[in-house]
C-alpha cells in the first residue's frame, strides 16, 4: 500500500514537469502500467527478440496501446471493472459487421495473459483525422467525408443476426441515421495520405446500435467540425438517393 502511494507521489511529480496535456497523460500511464511485464508478452507472442514498439494511449486514456513491428497492436486495459465483457462485445460487433462494410475493421483477437485478456489488432499504417497534416486534410475533406458517409449507411442498413441481442430492442429497425455505428467517427478512422483513402475504422468498443445523429450536433474543434458538416452532406445525399430508388 506504502509501495502504491509513493509511486503515485513520484509519478504525479513527474508528470508535472510535463508541459503537454497529452504527454502528462500518456507517461501518467506509462509510469503507472506493468511495462516490462506487457514488452515480455509481446516477445513471447510476436516471438521476436527485439519488436520495435511504441505506446499510444487513446482519447479517453482507457487502455495502453502498444505497437509492435508496425505489424501488430496490443490493447491493455487500464482500469474499468467490465472490461473483460467490453472486449468480448467488441469482438463479436466487429466479426458480424466487418462484411458489410466497404472500409476494413481490423478483427479483434483475446489473448488470456495472467488473468488479464489482451486485446491484438492488425496495425494500419495511416494517420487520423487530426494526426494529418491539416492543410492536406482540409483539402480533402470532401473527399474523405463521402467515404465516411457511405460507411455509415452501409454499416447502419446492415442489422446482422448475430448480434441482435446486443440491440437495446431485438426488433429495432434500422433507420435515417439510426442503426449499427462504431461511436465516434472523426477520431477512429486511419487515412492513406499518399491516395486520401480511408484505410481502416478502429476503436469499436463503444459501438452501439443507436440514433447516431449526435456525432453531428456536438461542439467540435476544426477540422473535426468541418468533417463532421461534410460527411453530413454526403450522408443526406446516399439517403435522399435511396428514396429515389
Ligand atoms: N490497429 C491500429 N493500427 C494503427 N494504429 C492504431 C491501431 N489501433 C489504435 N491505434 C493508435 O492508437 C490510438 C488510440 O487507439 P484507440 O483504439 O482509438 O483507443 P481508445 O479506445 O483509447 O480511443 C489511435 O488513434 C491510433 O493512433
Ligand atoms: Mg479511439
Amino acid at each position: 500500500m506504502a509501495g502504491k502511494s509513493i509511486r503515485h507521489f513520484f509519478t504525479n511529480v513527474i508528470c508535472g514537469l510535463v508541459y503537454s496535456k497529452h504527454g502528462r497523460k500518456k507517461l501518467r500511464v506509462l509510469l503507472n502500467s506493468p511495462l516490462m511485464e506487457y514488452i515480455r508478452f509481446i516477445r513471447a507472442d510476436t516471438g521476436l527478440c527485439f519488436p520495435r514498439m511504441r505506446t499510444f494511449v487513446g482519447y479517453q486514456a482507457r487502455s495502453l496501446i502498444i505497437s509492435a513491428d508496425n505489424r501488430w497492436i496490443y490493447k491493455f486495459p487500464l482500469r474499468r471493472d467490465n472490461y473483460r465483457q467490453l472486449a468480448r462485445r467488441e469482438q463479436r460487433i466487429v466479426r458480424a459487421l466487418r462484411p458489410f462494410s466497404p472500409i476494413d475493421i481490423p478483427d479483434v483477437e483475446l489473448i488470456e495473459n495472467k488473468g488479464m485478456l489482451v486485446r491484438k489488432y492488425e496495425f494500419i499504417r495511416g494517420v487520423t483525422l487530426r494526426g494529418g497534416p491539416r492543410d492536406v486534410i482540409m483539402a480533402n475533406l470532401d473527399v474523405l467525408a463521402a467515404q465516411v458517409a457511405r460507411f455509415l449507411y452501409d454499416v447502419a442498413c446492415a442489422d446482422p443476426d448475430e448480434i441482435r441481442d446486443l440491440k437495446p430492442e431485438p426488433d429495432a429497425a434500422p433507420g435515417y441515421m439510426r442503426g449499427w455505428c462504431q461511436g465516434d467517427v472523426c477520431d477512429n478512422f486511419m487515412i492513406d495520405l499518399k491516395t486520401m483513402r480511408v484505410i481502416a475504422f478502429i476503436d469499436w468498443e463503444d459501438a452501439c446500435f443507436c440514433d447516431f445523429s449526435y456525432m453531428f450536433n456536438c461542439e467540435k474543434r476544426t477540422p473535426a467540425r468541418e468533417f463532421m458538416n461534410a460527411v453530413h452532406i454526403e450522408y443526406d445525399k446516399i439517403w435522399h438517393m435511396r428514396d429515389k430508388q
